[in-house]
């Protein structure tokens, strides 16, 4: 099995400054390791839940134009990725933030972005990351791997997951961005990292988040739960804006964090190379879905106006607190509220 997962159809991109004697090598959609089952099935059989993944993945094809033979492409990630180089599994509004600021701190470093299809690939290639289709999966294994990608556009987000577990070689961080929603609160009462998880069972959409984050801790890797992120045209605000009236109570308790601060927060989280941790993320402001489209109509930074919500059942939420994560990171927002964003914006 060791090279036989290596067949002729899918093309397989280098960086130009390290492809060598290989500039040949076609453009671009998966990256390639010299080895490649090796190290997935060296990894990927230690748990039943990647049979099926297996499979598929060593019927996934490689193609390295010019009949270069695969082994002559290196063999190990030494010479070809470098020690900070990045895997971003998802490089959309969070993981685009994370290229940024990881670029800042490590000037020269690569940038690799793993996406569901093509249609972003040019945008990804003009910020400087080499971008690949999911399904090709990484040959290459990287010291640094975030998973930032959402749970919506996949059947199996745990079996993704673990894919993309898989492309870390151990040495730096694999970090996955996962929510605050599997924390057991919803009264609006008081919830930080040490509150108790929904037991497995109770709820789908809590389910996929706590498989996913069990792939992640078995690995070694670190969760990050995040709040609900937003920016200017993004996140709960954008979406209630637009709708004008929204059928949900109002005095449900929201929680968020920044898209900046949650890249700042993941980088932070990523140089540390912590192992097997759980962190919480959100700017320690909570409020009531009324309060936050208040501050929005009452800013005056938006075009619309929000009229109101209807609802007068259904869950109520939480009041999240992340003061050990900021504490145990040296970690602060840079938008401390999401009423000081309004002010700066
Ligand atoms: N939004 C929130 O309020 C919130 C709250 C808590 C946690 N989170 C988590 O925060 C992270 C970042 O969210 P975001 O808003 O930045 O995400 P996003 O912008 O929606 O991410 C989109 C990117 O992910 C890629 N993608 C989608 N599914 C994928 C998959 N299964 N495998 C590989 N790539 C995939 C897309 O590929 P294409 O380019 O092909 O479209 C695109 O590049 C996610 O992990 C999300 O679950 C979000």
């Amino acid at each position: 099995m060791e090279t036989t997962a290596c067949f002729t159809t899918i093309s397989v991109c280098w960086p130009q400054k390290r492809i060598g004697h290989f500039s040949n090598v076609s453009n671009c959609t998966g990256f390639l390791s010299s080895n490649p089952s090796k190290s997935l099935s060296s990894s990927l059989f230690k748990n039943s839940i990647f049979g099926t993944r297996v499979s598929s993945l060593m019927a996934t094809n490689l193609q390295v134009s010019g009949n270069a033979p695969i082994e002559d492409l290196g063999s190990s990630s030494s010479g070809l990725i470098g020690e900070h180089d990045l895997l971003i599994v998802g490089p959309g509004v969070l993981g685009r933030l994370v290229a940024e600021k990881w670029r800042e701190e490590h000037p020269g470093c690569q940038i690799y972005g793993q996406t569901v299809t093509t249609d972003h690939h040019d945008e990804l290639i003009k910020m400087g990351i080499t971008p690949s289709l999911k399904e090709t999966n990484a040959r290459h294994k990287f010291p640094y791997v975030i998973f930032c990608a959402p749970p919506s556009r996949t059947s199996d987000y745990p079996g993704d997951v673990s894919v993309a577990a898989t492309s870390w070689n151990g040495e730096g961080s694999f970090l996955f961005t996962s929510s605050s929603a599997p924390y057991d609160c919803n009264d609006n009462g008081p919830c930080d990292e040490e509150t108790p998880v929904v037991p497995i069972g109770r709820s789908p959409r809590t389910d996929v988040l706590l498989k996913a984050e069990k792939v992640v801790l078995e690995f070694g890797g670190c969760v990050l739960r995040l709040a609900g992120l937003y920016k200017a045209g993004r996140g709960a605000h954008a979406y209630w804006l637009d709708k004008g009236t929204v059928e949900t109570r109002p005095d449900h308790i929201l929680n968020l964090i920044h898209y900046e601060d949650a890249a700042s927060l993941s980088v932070v989280i990523l140089k540390k190379k912590l192992r097997g941790r759980i962190f919480l993320g959100c700017d320690n402001h909570p409020l009531s879905r009324q309060e936050v489209m208040d501050l929005v109509n009452r800013s005056e930074k938006f075009s619309k106006k929000f009229e109101k919500f209807t609802g007068t059942d259904g869950p109520l939420g939480k009041r999240l607190n992340n003061s050990r994560t900021r504490e145990e990171l040296g970690w602060e927002p840079k938008y401390g509220s999401f009423a000081e964003f309004l002010e700066k914006i």
